[in-house]
């Protein structure tokens, strides 16, 4: 079902905007912003400078996937939902781009953060750029130099477009140097993604939501697919699908299944195959709850770019079904090995009983979301007309 159209929360940007101080619109729309987002805006809070505005695309919109891991998150209450919904990018991208300026037009803010590589980053990166207004980007820098990945596109033409850019590691600072972004524009703050997952991880140990499905702790291999270059093509797909029945063979396996992944399936007898097979073939999962399932995972095979973070900081082997990583940083320093593009190295994976060990990265502590607060603050506050750093 698709969500309705542009819906104002009653009252609160107006609320917010009559304070008369610097305004910063925050965009959400899918599953990952809210993760990024939510440390940022609670550090922004506590520095009580900004009014902040929250704008929440609805490209993400079934409750596993916005509500429910909004609310894991303590996420402040959205100001305006688009409910742009799904389409083909062409369709979604230009719903989020018109709705959006809509917004901004009616707010007027000081500067617009967008967060990670989906649709709704770009289209909203565009619509601010397109009206003078600055952009700030977090996680910035990021590159597969896969051009056939959605999200690549989003990341080049968003980090073109922004005004300061917030990295993770050092490889993505390098990145923007190479593209002729001046290093002056660019905070090396860490991974806000650990700031939520290190706020968050206690409560979510305490889920133990693999004895929801009958599995013990360290014994299942946990997958998630959902990327289009695995999961669109049929033929593709049932290899995969072969190598999930092949690793079933020797270890349980919990695949909570993104929607986009299970219409797949569905189309094609996959979910029998898997269900038939024996893998926990689950409904997607919301933030605490899959959370939990990776900390009490043996392994985890995805096509996830977050989790490949995730399970680093966790200590959890990651092995990621793709070619590439935009995020070699968990190669070199995290828990991550890329298994290639090859349906049948999914059924060698085992999980290991042994205890995970985190890894520290640097500036993955936990204080990430406080760094870009004092950058915003620092950059943004109390000016009343910014004009773009592209002049
Ligand atoms: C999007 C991002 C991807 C990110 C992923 C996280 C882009 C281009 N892709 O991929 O980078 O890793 O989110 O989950 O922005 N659907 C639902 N309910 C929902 C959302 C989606 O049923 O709440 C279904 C729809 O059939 C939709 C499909 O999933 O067409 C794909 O959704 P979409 O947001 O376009 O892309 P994702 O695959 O979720």
């Amino acid at each position: 079902m698709q969500p309705p159209n542009l819906v104002l929360v009653p009252g609160t940007p107006d609320d917010r905007l009559s304070s008369g101080r610097t305004s910063i619109v925050h965009v959400v729309g899918a599953r990952p912003n809210f993760v990024k987002m939510a440390p940022v805006i609670a550090a922004l809070d506590r520095r009580d400078v900004f009014r902040q505005v929250v704008v929440h695309t609805g490209q993400h919109y079934d409750s596993r996937m916005s509500d429910e891991v909004l609310a894991d998150l303590d996420f402040p209450a959205v100001d305006v939902f688009l409910g742009v919904g799904s389409g083909t990018h062409g369709a979604q991208t230009a719903k989020v781009l018109s709705e959006f300026e809509r917004v901004l037009i009616d707010v007027a803010p000081d500067v617009v953060l967008v967060a990670g590589d989906v649709n709704s980053t770009l289209a909203c990166a565009l619509a601010a750029s397109k009206l003078g207004i600055a952009i700030a980007h977090l996680e910035s820098g990021l590159r597969s130099f896969d051009w056939s990945m959605p999200e690549e596109i989003n990341r080049v033409l968003t980090d073109r477009l922004a005004d300061i850019l917030f990295t993770h590691s050092p490889e993505a600072g390098d990145n923007l140097e190479a593209e002729g972004i001046d290093r002056s524009r660019v905070y090396y703050v860490g991974n806000t993604m650990i700031d939520s997952l290190r706020r968050c991880e206690r409560r979510a140990r305490a889920v133990k939501a693999w004895e929801a499905i009958g599995m013990a702790e360290r014994s299942y291999v946990l997958v998630t697919l959902h990327r289009p270059s695995n999961v669109d093509d049929p033929g593709r797909l049932d290899r995969i699908v072969d190598g999930l029945v092949g690793l079933a063979a020797h270890a349980p396996v919990v695949f909570p299944i993104h929607p986009r992944t299970r219409a797949r399936l569905a189309d094609d007898g996959g979910l029998d195959r898997l269900s038939t097979a024996g893998v926990a073939c689950i409904e997607p999962a919301a933030y605490l709850e899959f959370l939990s399932l990776q900390s009490g995972a043996g392994a985890i095979v995805t096509d996830s770019g977050g989790i490949q973070e995730e399970a680093s900081a966790l200590g959890i082997s990651c092995y990621t079904f793709r070619p590439n990583t935009e995020r070699p940083v968990t190669l070199t320093h995290g828990t991550n090995l890329l298994l290639g593009e090859d349906p049948a190295e999914i059924s060698e994976v085992r999980p290991s009983s042994h205890p995970p060990t985190p890894c520290a990265i640097p500036l993955w502590d936990g204080r990430a979301g406080e760094r870009v607060a004092d950058a915003l603050v620092a950059n943004y506050a109390m000016v009343s007309q910014h004009v773009g750093a592209h002049g």
